[in-house]
């Protein structure tokens, strides 16, 4: 894996400095974010590029700390969520889109001009989703500019029913991620970024490359040697990736997002 701490930083434009200096920050300085910051953020934010320019997405703050505070349990108990000073939910949105649709008697339209009647499905939901996460990250961006840390919480994909209720989330959207921003403490500031694999084993020329034996061993050679360093196995676990398939892909968060998902996206199907 590689720091990303690999461009001099002379060699740099400061959208350049910003994007590779930026990490994820989980403590933040109890100190309020000035709401004309807080407008030149979300003003950026809706400047990202939208597919069709339609704005698949919608933006939820959350100020209520009650919200929060279930939200710090309900996201895989994440405790730094109910500290954060400023707390945004990423939703994507074809409810409004569709919401216009019948106030326009769209369904007598494509009757009338022979166009198909439909729900919204599930490439609709994909390109929202699209839409989204480009926004979020778009946000992200531009809070680092200003100065400011930020959290993905991508568990707010857990739990549906319970972010339904309590956000009263319609049919047509799907939350897709939660932001976490504030200022960050000394200590988030001085965190060094965290490490990347190699381009080689993620970018490609023309074609998908699937990778051998060799590769998976030269992309996951330090992270094997600095896990298994005092033993040759934790808890069963003897490599990288059986560490990670317990941590991460059959944890009990991955099983209850998959749970969760599910349930939206028969909402998305049954149209
Ligand atoms: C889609 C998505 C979901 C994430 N969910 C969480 C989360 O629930 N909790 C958390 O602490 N970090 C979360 N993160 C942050 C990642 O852990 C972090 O980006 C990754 O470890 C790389 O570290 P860096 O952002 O500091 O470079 C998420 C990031 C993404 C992109």
């Amino acid at each position: 894996m590689q720091n990303c701490r690999y461009v001099k930083i002379g060699a740099m434009n400061e959208t350049l400095r910003v994007i590779l200096n930026r990490k994820s920050c989980r403590e933040f300085l109890a100190k309020a974010i000035p709401e004309e910051t807080k407008a030149d953020i979300i003003g950026a934010t809706m400047r990202a590029p939208t597919a069709g320019n339609l704005m698949l997405y919608s933006i939820i703050e959350v100020n209520d700390q009650a919200a929060k505070d279930t939200l710090a349990v309900s996201c895989d108990h994440q405790p730094f969520i109910s500290r954060a000073p400023w707390v945004l939910l990423f939703l994507a949105d074809y409810q409004r889109w569709f919401d216009y649709f019948e106030f326009c008697s769209t369904r007598d339209f494509a009757r009338r001009t022979g166009l198909p009647v439909r729900n919204p499905a599930e490439g609709d939901l994909m390109l929202a989703c699209c839409d989204t996460l480009i926004a979020a990250q778009t946000a992200v961006i531009a809070a680092e500019s200003c100065g400011l840390g930020s959290c993905y919480i991508g568990d707010i994909m857990e739990n549906y029913e319970t972010h339904r209720d309590l956000f009263k989330l319609p049919r047509y959207t799907f939350p897709i991620c939660l932001l976490c921003l504030g200022y960050p403490t000394e200590a988030q500031k001085a965190r060094q970024p965290t490490s990347r694999f190699d381009r080689e084993f993620i970018m490609f020329k023309n074609s998908y490359r699937r990778l051998g034996e060799s590769e998976f061993q030269k992309m996951f050679e330090k992270e094997q040697a600095h896990s298994f360093k005092n033993s040759g196995e934790l808890n069963g676990a003897v490599n990288v990736g059986q560490l990670i398939y317990r941590r991460k892909f059959a944890a009990d968060f991955a099983m209850e997002m998959n749970r969760s998902v599910k349930a939206i996206l028969k909402q998305w199907q049954n149209g």
